[in-house]
């Protein structure tokens, strides 16, 4: 198998997953997406591989969300796919992956981005980080679990206002509000990533596996399928429509 968008390295059992889609801000086309989906497959029998580490291509942008321009003509059914097909394939298989994901956040993590980071067990991000949930300026809502995982991550409240508001967090709020772990030099992110992964790889795999478990167990599935149905209905409002030429067309949405 080789991956169209990912390049994976792996040194001393941690997998170095880099999303390489640099001229789109690395955004989740469907490509990626199946990329990450096989990925995660085989990591899980991969013996070779104890923690996974997820970051973005180039020194911007860690992923800038789901790419628009390839969901800018989905109607309303295509739409909640979008979401459900993404959530199963890729980010509720990484946040179940019994194997520690660690999200290494580059830059720019928007959207489905922002979603790929909060799946993953813990974030850890470079000064330049942003990080935020901007789907409203688009006619749309997060659909890759952002609606259940913010609130859990920052709490409700802080959710509401960002997802409301559509505003990014830069790297030092999102340390403060405990969205983020830790705040590092961009050139140091990785070198710091990995020497956590490599203390992971000291602790017992199947106790960690367990952890994992029971860190996950909770109620979540109902607002899952709540927010899948919302994404979709979403595709056939007028809002959506002007909020995606808007971004195309490089110009600010003018919504009724
Ligand atoms: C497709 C994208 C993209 C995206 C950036 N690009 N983000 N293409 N989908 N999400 C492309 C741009 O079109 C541009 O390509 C190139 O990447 C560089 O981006 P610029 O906008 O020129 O860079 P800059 O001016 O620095 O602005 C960076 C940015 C901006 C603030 C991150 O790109 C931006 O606002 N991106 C969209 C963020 C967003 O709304 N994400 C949420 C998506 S919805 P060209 O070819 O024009 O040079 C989502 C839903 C998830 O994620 C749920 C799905 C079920």
């Amino acid at each position: 198998y080789t991956y169209e968008n990912l390049i994976v390295e792996i040194e001393n059992k941690i997998a170095l997953v880099t999303l390489n889609r640099p001229q789109a801000l690395n955004a989740l086309n469907k490509n990626l997406l199946e990329d990450l989906s096989h990925f995660f497959d085989e990591a899980l029998v991969d013996d070779s591989i104890r923690v996974v580490i997820l970051t973005g291509s180039g020194e911007k942008s860690f992923v800038a969300g789901a790419d628009i321009k390839e969901f800018a003509s989905f109607d309303g059914k295509q739409g909640e796919q979008l979401a459900a097909k993404g959530q199963q394939d890729v980010f509720d298989k990484v946040e179940k992956f019994t194997k520690p994901v660690i999200a290494a956040v580059n830059g720019f993590a928007l959207g489905g981005g922002l979603e790929l980071a909060m799946a993953s067990h813990f974030r850890i991000a470079s000064k330049n980080a942003k990080l935020g949930l901007p789907e409203v300026t688009l006619g749309l809502i997060p659909g890759y679990g952002g609606t259940q995982r913010l609130p859990k991550l920052i709490g409700k409240g802080r959710a509401m206002q960002a997802i409301m508001t559509a505003e990014m967090f830069s790297a030092d709020r999102a340390y403060e509000i405990g969205l983020v772990n830790e705040v590092v030099e961009q050139t140091e992110l990785i070198n710091r990533v990995k020497e956590i992964a490599t203390k992971i790889t000291q602790n017992s795999s199947v106790a960690i596996r367990h952890a994992i478990t029971a860190i996950n167990a909770s109620d979540k599935e109902i607002g899952f399928d709540i927010e899948i149905k919302s994404f979709g209905n979403l595709f056939d409002e007028d809002d959506f429509k002007e909020g995606t030429t808007a971004f195309v067309e490089k110009r600010k949405p003018n919504f009724k």
